[in-house]
């Protein structure tokens, strides 16, 4: 019989640029090990059953639940979270700025997940209709009910005159 520490995994992600190994459970979610592994909490977890995507991150250049990613199957992959979008004390990264000017967040726990959304929305569409950006976000829960403002704010990116990157 296994003993608790021969049943670990080893994973190695790059996630926000730096390369880290964690031993897990082979049930651990991915959003489990960014936040209690690797302590990037701005990741929330407002379900855990795929339906708020609060979860959100970048993997590989796609935008993920990461409560639907065991973390073993991140194994190699390249993540990005909502803390690599800006470094502490820099700027604030472009979306950032448009949920700041356009007041798209309330209590602010949806936001995380729906930057990273959007991110990944205006890498496919740089100047999506209203309808497109509602689309978009239809994956991601604001349970204070805010849309507006946020497509406001993701209107306000459109153009593609702004990075997203
Ligand atoms: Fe992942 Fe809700 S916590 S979708
Ligand atoms: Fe509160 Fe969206 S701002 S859940």
């Amino acid at each position: 019989m296994l003993d608790a520490e021969e049943k670990l995994h080893t994973v190695t992600i790059t996630i926000n640029g730096v390369r880290r190994t964690v031993s897990v459970e082979p049930r651990k979610l991915l959003v489990h090990l960014i936040r209690d592994d690797l302590d990037l909490t701005g990741t929330h977890i407002g379900c855990d059953t795929s339906q708020c995507g609060a979860c959100t991150v970048d993997i590989d250049g796609a935008a993920v639940k990461s409560c639907t990613v065991l973390a073993v199957m991140a194994d190699g992959s390249s993540i990005t979270t909502i803390e690599g979008l800006a470094p502490a004390g820099g700027a604030l990264h472009p979306i950032q700025v448009a949920f700041h000017e356009h007041h798209a967040l309330q209590c602010g726990f949806c936001t995380p997940g729906m930057i990273m959304t959007i991110r990944e929305l205006l890498k496919q569409n740089p100047n999506p209709s209203e309808r497109e950006i509602r689309h978009g976000l239809s994956g991601n829960i604001c349970r204070c009910t805010g849309y507006h403002n946020i497509v406001r704010a993701v209107e306000s990116l459109a153009a593609g005159a702004q990075r997203h990157d």
